[in-house]
């Protein structure tokens, strides 16, 4: 059911303005020439403002914007191009077809509402499971100088970029390491941040309640443990309505 609201819908969507677009191109065939690079991209921008009337994410609008430029001069484009891009997305998508877990990001309030968070609790040793690219521990570490941040990550290009991100900012309590979240001693850690998917959230807090100390946090970014309540719940104030699920262990 999902995967037909988040796939196949679109896809409905984007066609439905395409061939909307391609057909008033065409009737206005007397006056402009279809085909040629400036209506292709005027198609693509009027495709993608009708997607944007019909609320689709931005993705989508880029799908609109490209499409027919991309289905006429698809040729032109070199095989290796289309390889190359595939690299590119395996090396930072890397953990979406095994854990089912894509790269999004936190965003600064939540940022922000962690780093109360970790005031509150007092936390000396904070990890971020899945860092993406580092923004949480970055923030957490400049935040708090005398706090241990971590971050795990297992996407190759993610984490090189993220490693040279902490470099860069010089935060000698900061760190990224490039290990799976299931590899790593929860007990290490005063609070434990995560933003995943809904798909490893029991397994995870399996693993959490098993090694984390009493009074230790667990922090859940919009994903909620199934069949197990949050303590408390911290309702970010931002444009995507973010909640923090809290568990305390
Ligand atoms: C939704 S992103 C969150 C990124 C970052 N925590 C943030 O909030 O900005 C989830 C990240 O978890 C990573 N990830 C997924 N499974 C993982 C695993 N088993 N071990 C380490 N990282 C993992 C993904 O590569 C992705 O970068």
């Amino acid at each position: 059911m999902r995967v037909l609201r988040n796939q196949i819908v679109p896809w409905i969507k984007v066609l439905g303005c395409q061939a909307l677009v391609l057909a008033a191109v065409l009737s206005l065939s007397r006056f402009i020439t279809p085909g040629t690079l400036p209506v292709l991209l005027g198609q693509g921008a009027a495709a993608a403002a009708l997607g944007r009337l019909l609320r689709m994410p931005p993705i989508w609008l880029v799908v609109q914007f490209l499409l027919p430029v991309a289905v006429v001069y698809g040729d032109a484009v070199p095989a290796w191009a289309y390889l190359a891009a595939f690299v590119l997305c395996a090396l930072v998508y890397w953990n979406s077809a095994s854990e089912q877990v894509p790269l999004y990001l936190t965003n600064r309030r939540t940022w922000q509402a962690l780093s109360d968070l970790v005031a509150a609790a007092q936390a000396k040793r904070v990890v971020d499971l899945g860092s993406g690219m580092g923004g949480v521990v970055t923030f957490l570490a400049r935040a708090h100088p005398d706090v241990e941040v971590s971050g795990l990550e297992t996407a190759p290009l993610v984490v090189a970029a993220s490693k040279l991100r902490i470099a860069f900012s010089r935060l000698a309590n900061a760190r990224i390491v490039y290990r799976s979240l299931w590899d790593a001693d929860l007990g290490a850690y005063d609070l434990v941040y995560c933003f995943l998917s809904p798909v490893p959230m029991a397994r995870l807090f399996d693993k959490a309640r098993a090694e984390m100390r009493p009074g230790t946090l667990f922090v859940s970014n919009s994903f909620t443990v199934p069949g197990r309540a949050a303590d408390r719940i911290l309702d970010v104030d931002d444009a995507r309505r973010t909640q923090l699920h809290i568990y305390t262990l």
